[in-house]
């Protein structure tokens, strides 16, 4: 049985309850960081953890902390990413939703770390209800004195509010989150300067997940080290993982990582295998933004190593750097999937949701998603596989922000284990038509 922290409350009757979290030991990070430490304390405690960003980019949270000036005299904020939009992940929702508290407390820990006086939790639009389940929360925090003025009597406020976003996935990336927050479109900016240095109103900003700042209150109420110890090598915790498609117990798991893939994908304790009795295709582990592994790659790695739940392991070994494990959203295919289809419906998610800035991606997007189209509705010219491939290598490295690779990466990682699939649409298109699946054109 993996170790839980995050969810080792989550089936407390009413625990969504400020009465319920509070008698279930909530807040005790909050008083402990307040009355027993410095903020620099709070910080070291972070960096030892190991604890890494969970919101896909997987960048030790405590090194990004250290890299807020406090020297500067500006006002420091901390801005939660509750924009969770990435293709198959639902697990911030999850938290948010059945303990909304645990993300309150790790705000106002977090925030006494970086001496932030003004926080936010940038929500996106369709988790409205869960918007009102955080300013609920919020409320009672407040009026129990967790926030507000001269908290527990220390001489720290902290005031937290809750934005709602409109819908847009670019307004995840943290600096269009930033200009969304700041009232203007969510396009984002170009880094350097990074938000630690100039984010919210030009002032020192972190941005974490959520689930990133819901992980503070253990490691305060242990510590570091204990954290450090839970899971393997640089991938330290446990981690939230959103698991969809077809296998048997799709949901919300909290696993320690270095678990290996084949026990996450087979066990009664977790996903039970495969909900069809089918074969496995293939596997999606960290969201659509990262490659597909075929069903040769998804428990073994190209060197014969067990593959496990870590941020090194998930690579399909295409690329030489990026976080595989993502953000967490672990979609699993047997062998009715089709995966030009399924290219074909990430592209387009990508190019709809391109905010429009770069000619690589504002163009490439709609390109791939054209091409990928006509492939898949029987249409597809023998040269259109190199010519996908030609799009995205001239996507991937030259974009203002990660959304331009997160297009380009599922198709190269498609041609590139799933060619065969492809020729197969451009050769016999009667066969792809008879499919009873035509799609709308672009
Ligand atoms: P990134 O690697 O550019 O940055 C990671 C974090 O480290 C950022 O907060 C950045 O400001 C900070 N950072 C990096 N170098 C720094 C430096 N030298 N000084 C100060 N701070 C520094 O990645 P990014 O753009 O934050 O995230 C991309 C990831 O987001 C993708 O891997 C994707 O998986 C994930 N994603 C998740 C979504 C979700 O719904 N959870 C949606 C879309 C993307
Ligand atoms: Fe906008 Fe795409 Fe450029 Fe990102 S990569 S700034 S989403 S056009």
């Amino acid at each position: 049985m993996s170790k839980k922290i995050l969810l080792d409350k989550i089936n407390v009757p009413g625990i969504k309850t400020y009465e319920v979290y509070r008698k279930e030991g909530g807040y005790a990070s909050v008083e402990k960081a307040i009355k027993a430490m410095t903020p620099d304390e709070v910080v070291e405690e972070v960096k030892k953890s190991g604890l890494r960003g969970r919101g896909g980019a997987g960048f030790p949270a405590g090194m990004k902390w250290s890299f807020i000036d406090k020297k500067s005299g500006k006002p420091r904020h901390l801005v939660c990413n509750a924009d969770e939009s990435e293709p198959g992940t639902f697990k911030d929702r999850y938290l948010m939703e059945f303990i909304p508290h645990l993300l309150i407390e790790g705000m106002i820990t977090s925030s006494f770390a970086l001496g932030a006086n003004l926080s936010y939790i940038y929500i996106r639009g369709e988790y409205m209800w869960v918007f009102k389940i955080l300013e609920r929360a919020i409320a009672e925090a407040k009026a129990a004195g967790w926030l507000g003025k001269n908290i527990l009597g220390s001489g720290y406020d902290l005031e937290l509010h809750v934005h709602c976003g409109a819908g847009a996935y670019i307004c995840g990336e943290e600096t269009a989150l930033i200009e969304s927050l700041e009232g203007k479109r969510g396009n984002p900016r170009i880094k350097p300067p990074f938000p630690a240095v100039s984010g919210l109103w030009a002032n020192p900003t972190v941005v974490n997940n959520v689930e990133t700042i819901a992980s503070v209150p253990w490691i305060i109420n242990n510590s570091g080290d204990d954290y450090a110890k839970i899971g393997i090598g640089r991938s330290t915790g446990t981690k939230l993982i959103s698991a969809s498609g077809h296998v048997k117990n799709p949901g919300v798991y909290e696993i320690e990582l270095g678990l290996s893939v084949d026990e996450f994908m087979n066990s009664d304790e977790y996903l039970g295998g495969m909900s069809s009795n089918r074969p496995l295709k293939a596997l999606v582990p960290g969201g659509s933004s990262v490659p597909i592994l075929p069903a040769n790659l998804i428990f073994k790695t190209a060197n014969g190593e067990d593959r496990l739940m870590t941020y090194e392991s998930l690579s399909d070994g295409g690329f030489a750097t990026g976080s595989m494990l993502g953000s967490g959203g672990f979609i699993v295919y047997d062998d009715t999937a089709c995966v030009v289809r399924n290219t074909w419906n990430f592209a387009r998610f990508y190019h709809h949701e391109s905010c429009g800035q770069c000619t690589p991606c504002r163009e490439g997007t709609g390109w791939l998603e054209k091409v990928l189209w006509r492939i898949e509705n029987g249409q597809g010219r023998e040269e259109d596989i190199d010519l996908l491939w030609s799009i995205q290598s001239k996507i991937e490295g030259n974009t203002i922000c990660p959304l331009g690779d997160a297009a380009s990466w599922p198709v190269a990682a498609a041609i590139r284990h799933f060619r065969e699939e492809f020729e197969y649409h451009v050769r016999f298109p009667e066969r792809i038509k008879n499919r009873n699946h035509f799609v709308a054109e672009p």
